[in-house]
């Protein structure tokens, strides 16, 4: 969306923004003033994070490097624990620079140091030499680093929701699966198609997802169902289950 006085949708400080199709990144939540927009819900992010709590931040390579100024200064640079490039193989390719194929995800601990992370937890992946370590070490595969490859969320197939910027389940499988435990509670305020919560139901956490638009609210409730969970409004009353 584009900061717009004349645009589609409010947004945050009451300006208006101006939805722009932009293929893949119909939904993109990236505004003029990017870092005005994310600050105060960063501060609430931060404010509603168990001590033991950790916050990921999926961002564009474009913004990145802002978010992380803004993040230090909410979170203490302490409390930075890394900078994942998730990077894919997809779509058209640039030819006056280098493709740009990674995305950014920053993470931040309320508390480092006292910090959930369960390395054990995590599934583990094939070595890229496997000739250069122990035959056990190559069946037991390794530990992911900061860099995962890890492809997009394929065109067709079961996973495919159809919602525009839906991100694989395999990436958020890994950051539930080393940041919280079983039983603990997971949000997602830009939830869009619910794959952060597909996933914690699937690893046994609760979840509170929120998104703004009907369209991915719609999504999530296919893709959820109705069974333990609660749709609801920003006021808190209860949706009808009907798309209209
Ligand atoms: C990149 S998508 C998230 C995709 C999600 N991870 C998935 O797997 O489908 C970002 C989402 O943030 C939502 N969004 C943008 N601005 C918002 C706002 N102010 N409040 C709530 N949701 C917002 C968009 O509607 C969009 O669904």
């Amino acid at each position: 969306m584009r900061r717009d006085e004349e645009g589609d949708r409010v947004g945050f400080g009451g300006h208006r923004y101006r939805t722009v199709d932009a293929g893949t990144r119909a939904f993109v939540d990236s505004f003029g003033d990017y870092t005005g927009f994310l600050g105060p819900r960063l501060v609430h992010a931060r404010r509603l994070l168990s001590e033991d709590g950790t916050l990921y931040v999926h961002l564009d390579y474009r913004e990145s490097h802002y978010v992380k100024v803004l993040l230090d200064g909410i979170f203490g640079r302490d409390c930075f624990l890394n900078e994942l490039i998730w990077a894919y193989d997809y779509g058209g390719r640039a030819r006056d620079r280098w493709p740009a194929k990674h995305d950014t995800i920053l993470v931040y601990a309320r508390r480092a140091g006292a910090h959930h992370f369960d390395r054990a937890a995590v599934d583990r992946i094939p070595y890229m030499a496997p000739g250069l370590v122990t035959p056990e070490k190559a069946a037991r595969g390794k530990l992911p680093t900061d860099v995962w490859w890890h492809t997009i969320v394929p065109t067709s197939g079961a996973e495919r929701t159809g919602y525009p910027t839906q991100k694989p389940a395999g990436v958020l499988r890994r950051i539930v699966q080393a940041s919280s435990a079983p039983g603990r509670r997971v949000l997602d305020f830009f939830a869009g198609s619910g794959t952060t919560g597909a996933v914690s139901r699937e690893l046994g956490r609760h979840f509170v997802l929120v998104d703004d638009n009907p369209e991915a609210l719609w999504v999530m409730r296919r893709r959820l169902g109705e069974d333990g969970v609660a749709y609801v409004a920003a006021d808190g009353s209860p949706l009808p289950p009907s798309e209209g």
